[in-house]
């Protein structure tokens, strides 16, 4: 017995001297355990290709482009486009183009922002892409060109993720996808992020999107929080036309955030609703003058008619509803109030504080939805068909010749509201059925009794 303790004791003794050692020489902690990681390492770009994300052209049938990141060593990044086939061939001779960069210097990193127009394709064809910089390759990619005219479509709407964006609207994304996997468009009505110009919020949201970003072309438009207070004014995030590829076609200086894109007999509009309203009403009222496709629909991110009275944005009405009504707009899509509200197509009757009250004949249908954890809350008007609060929603909207589906969904994919509208001939305003599902209003004690639930991170129901 005394023999076994003197033997511990003595191999002891090493051991205590070697651990003495370790403590002191910082190796290890007496309060070691689980730390976090900075977010600059987490965000670090690297020469392989990341937030690679396709963005939608002006002319979705022959072109599509795309951009992506890198560190600031990738001299020259390319892009290499296939049309796709079922076999692995296609990869023998893809097409390459050289890309536009932009160097990035963020809060956390700089980075190169590699861009490029994959052009001269052919319509409602699938194509293969990857990017990189000849050694170092993105996977490839499949998307779709826009058929040359009308043909079925199907495309998604998302109102402001912003949020704890990779924590909690990830699912968001990820059910949309699941439901509509093929759909030609991701349409993001503005505050895709929190902070304009923090670039961990950034990679949270491409990480969030992951891979469908590579596969279905977005089109965003900014909100508020895409755009930070200056003496001049507002100023847009500094990583939206770096890290974005979009059209140039609206009124000059509104590059990328206002623009149009003319896909498969849907006219597509994307209006900056933070800046300079007058000019995008004129230069909607000239787009709209010409156009040829048989729907259009419409996103910005101010709603015009919101669910919460104090909101009301009477000023923005007045000036831009007459060309949405002049031109018969079929759909607005919109977010920034948090919560989720849809009209029906008389909406004139009740029009909220003393608003001016518009054309009732033109059909618009205006929604304002939420696809982030942040939630504001709904004061019931009569103008609304549909409202929720406490909701985290995506839309899926499919338009096939003279009919389009509108279905809205929560995160768990459950349908929470739904109509169609049918073109009727002669060009009046379209018939709406409403196909709103038999389940209540997620509105008034819903929120009360799930607030302190949901809302573990602070202050967001308000
Ligand atoms: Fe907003």
């Amino acid at each position: 017995m005394f023999e076994f303790t003197r033997r511990a004791l003595t191999a002891g003794i090493p051991i205590l001297l070697a651990f003495g050692f370790l403590l002191s020489s910082g190796s290890i902690s007496a309060h070691d355990g689980p730390h976090k990681v900075a977010e600059a390492e987490i965000h670090k770009p690297t020469p392989i290709p990341d937030r690679i994300n396709l963005c939608i052209t002006a002319k979705p049938a022959t072109s599509m482009a795309v951009a992506w990141r890198t560190d600031t060593s990738v001299a020259q990044g390319f892009v290499e486009v296939a049309a796709a086939e079922a076999g692995p061939m296609f990869i023998r001779s893809p097409k390459r183009m050289p890309a536009a960069h932009e160097d990035l210097k963020s809060d956390l990193s700089e980075a190169r922002y590699h861009s490029a127009v994959m052009d001269d394709l052919k319509p409602d064809t699938p194509y293969a892409y990857r990017v990189g910089d000849g050694a170092n390759w993105s996977e490839w990619f499949q998307f779709r060109t826009a058929a040359a005219g009308p043909k079925p479509i199907s495309f998604i709407y998302f109102g402001d993720a912003q949020n704890d964006v990779k924590s909690m609207w990830s699912r968001v994304i990820r059910s949309a996808f699941q439901d509509a996997p093929r759909a030609s468009l991701l349409i993001h009505a503005g505050d895709l992020i929190n902070s304009a110009n923090r670039d961990a919020e950034w990679g949270g949201w491409f990480e969030a999107a992951g891979f469908i970003n590579g596969m279905t072309p977005i089109m965003p438009t900014p909100g508020n929080h895409e755009y930070s207070k200056s003496t001049n004014g507002p100023v847009l995030s500094a990583h939206w036309r770096p890290q974005f590829a979009l059209p140039a076609n609206g009124p000059a200086g509104l590059e990328e955030t206002c623009y149009y894109v003319d896909h498969s007999g849907v006219r597509f509009v994307a209006m900056n609703s933070n800046v300079r309203h007058e000019d995008q009403a004129a230069w909607l009222d000239s787009i709209m003058a010409d156009n040829p496709n048989r729907w259009t629909i419409l996103t910005f991110h101010h709603p015009i008619y919101s669910p919460a009275k104090g909101r009301d944005n009477t000023k923005l009405r007045d000036l831009w509803q007459p060309v949405f009504d002049k031109y018969k707009v079929d759909l607005v899509l919109t977010g920034h109030d948090h919560t989720y509200a849809r009209s029906g197509m008389r909406i004139h009757d009740n029009v909220p504080t003393g608003g001016t009250a518009r054309d009732p004949q033109s059909g618009t249908v205006y929604v304002v939805s939420v696809s982030g954890p942040k939630m504001y809350r709904v004061e019931k008007q009569p103008w609304m068909k549909r409202a929720a609060e406490n909701t985290q929603l995506y839309q899926v909207i499919r338009i096939d010749g003279d009919r389009l589906l509108f279905e809205s969904r929560t995160a768990i994919g459950e349908l929470y509201d739904s109509f169609e509208l049918i073109k009727r001939p002669g060009g009046g305003p379209n018939e709406m059925i409403e196909k709103i599902p038999d389940t209540p209003e997620r509105l008034g004690e819903e929120v009360k009794t799930t607030r302190s639930r949901t809302m573990e991170a602070g202050t967001y129901l308000r």
